[in-house]
């Protein structure tokens, strides 16, 4: 197993590093900034669904998560969650986190509880928030569920280059429901190629600091595969 470090980012927010790899798994220059920016701000409240279904691809250190069930909580919105994860933190590196201390939010237990579920399980965490955390690999799972957002956030491209596919984009498509978009922070030239010809039409947003760009990708639902080889 790789050798995982925490580290503080200069939001004074943690993150996880991976040495071997040279990589983190948040931006640098701000881990709930980069969060809130991406899949808060520009994801779940530009979709107006309620109830909303979210497929989250890497659970990692469940900020994302918990972020979302913060909002839920507090615009009194429903949510069912999914979240994929292939190599799951230790508890022991979860408990130090420091999440729970940096948002504000009064049920700060609940990022304990939605690290503490079982694997595989929906468990309501909150009223608003149901959540089953998915062990498995992205390469392999087949999705059974549709989804109306996706927060794409898996390792860099130059680190995990078989996961920013048109495979691995093409199977997402089919399993976004209508109009459904999948967020991500990486607006490389390979990743918006690889969305457009699995049927996304990409957009370019400004990024949060550090970061010129991320990316929101709107599923086209009467996309013509036939033009593709
Ligand atoms: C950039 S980190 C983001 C984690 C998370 N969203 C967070 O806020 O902490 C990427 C995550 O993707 C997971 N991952 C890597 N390869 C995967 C795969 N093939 N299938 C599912 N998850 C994978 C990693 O273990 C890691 O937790």
């Amino acid at each position: 197993m790789l050798k995982r470090e925490i580290k503080l980012t200069e939001d004074g927010s943690h993150t996880i590093f991976i040495p071997e790899l040279n990589e983190h798994y948040h931006s640098t220059h701000g881990a709930i900034q980069e969060a809130i920016h991406i899949y808060i701000n520009a994801g779940l409240k530009f979709v107006d669904k309620n109830p909303i279904h979210i497929l989250e691809i890497g659970f990692g250190t469940g900020l994302n998560t918990y972020l979302s069930l913060v909002e839920a909580e507090n615009t009194n919105r429903s949510i069912v969650y999914h979240s994929l994860e292939r190599y799951p933190v230790e508890e022991e590196e979860l408990k130090v986190l420091n999440y729970p201390d940096l948002i504000e939010f009064e049920k700060r237990d609940l990022f304990k509880k939605l690290h503490k579920i079982e694997w595989n399980k929906t468990c309501e965490i909150s009223n608003n928030f149901s959540l089953k955390k998915i062990s498995g690999d992205l390469k392999e799972i087949e999705f059974e569920d549709k989804y109306d957002l996706i927060f794409f956030d898996a390792f860099a491209p130059d680190i995990q280059p078989e996961l920013w596919t048109k495979t691995i984009f093409k199977k997402l498509y089919n399993c976004a429901d209508t109009n459904a978009i999948l967020m991500t922070y990486c607006s490389k030239g390979i990743v918006k190629r690889a969305l457009r010809a699995s049927g996304f039409d990409v957009k370019r947003l400004a990024g949060p600091p550090g970061k010129h760009h991320i990316l929101r990708a709107t599923k086209i639902d009467d996309f013509d595969f036939s033009y593709q080889n």
